[in-house]
């Protein structure tokens, strides 16, 4: 799927067929498997584009339904789509039913190339780095819950470690509203992330149901890691080992665990709290 230069001169094509290529193509990035060979992705939605937008990304594909981007917000994004050199597609409401999402379907929706950023080098760790560590994350609501919340705190970023689910999946997309743009996100494997962790300068701080420090009465010293489990076995015991600190959320139900999204939020907010003013 790559930018056609016929476009930006020509105006947008016109697709009416369920059959063409490149509606087949936008809905087979919905597998996972499609989206690691192309390295792209699909966001839906003007506010969620104009995030990519003002974050400096570039579509190479914009799909709009016909005559929705005649002022505004649309219109603009169809003018940055075409600027980028951005395939643009206007589309019938049943082609745009095939590959937008099917709740809260948006009238917009764009292609871009995946991102993923390299581990901070030694040394490239300025004082108040706040990187998000997951363990093994498996659902893609979660992350992309975690991904927006890092983005509110003004984290580095967001290290996935080991089978993690995809950040560029549709659902992890949504869930970001727009911060996947914001936040770098980088990919290790358990053993890639265990040798970098040494050269790590500051506290590494992991969240786990076993700890007996309450979350709240640490001081959290900068730079700092957070790691956290993944939703079903929780923190491993190579990254428990790994930690200088463990701490837990208190829970006064019967429950035995806080959902991730949550734990990590609470954790985020303790950690920046001296940091975030209104
Ligand atoms: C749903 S929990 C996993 C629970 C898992 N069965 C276990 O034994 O750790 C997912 C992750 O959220 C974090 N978490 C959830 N509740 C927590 C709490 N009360 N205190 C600290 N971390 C918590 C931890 O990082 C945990 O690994």
């Amino acid at each position: 799927m790559k930018p056609r230069a016929e476009t930006a001169r020509g105006g947008p094509r016109v697709i009416t067929s369920l059959q063409n290529e490149r509606v087949k193509m936008i809905r087979a990035l919905e597998m996972r498997k499609v989206r690691r060979e192309t390295g792209q992705f699909t966001a839906e939605g003007a506010s969620v584009l104009v995030s990519a937008r003002d974050a400096g990304w570039k579509p190479v594909l914009l799909a709009f339904l016909a005559g929705s981007t005649g002022a505004g917000v649309p219109r603009d994004l169809l003018g940055w789509a075409t600027h980028a050199g951005a395939e643009c597609l206007e589309v019938s409401a049943a082609v745009l039913g095939k590959i937008a999402a099917k709740d809260n379907p948006q009238t917009m929706l764009a292609v871009f190339e995946q991102r993923w950023a390299e581990a901070p080098a030694p040394g490239d760790t300025p004082g108040d780095s706040l990187w998000v560590v997951l363990e093994g994350v498996r659902d893609p609501g979660n992350l992309g819950t975690i991904i927006r919340t890092a983005d509110a705190v003004g984290a580095s970023g967001i290290m996935l470690v080991g089978n993690c689910a995809d950040p560029y999946s549709r659902e992890a997309v949504r869930a970001t509203m727009g911060s996947v743009f914001g936040v770098p996100l980088v990919r290790l494997q358990l053993r890639e992330f265990l040798a970098w962790v040494q050269t790590w300068p500051g506290e590494v701080v992991g969240t786990h149901l076993a700890a007996t420090d309450d979350f709240r009465s640490a001081a959290y010293r900068a730079p700092t890691l957070l790691l956290m489990g993944s939703e079903g076995p929780g923190l491993s015991a190579e990254l428990a080992a790994v930690c200088s600190r463990t701490v837990k959320v208190p829970m006064a139900g019967r429950l035995d665990s806080l959902n991730l999204a949550v734990a990590t939020a609470l954790v985020l907010y303790e950690i920046r709290k001296d940091r975030l003013s209104l």
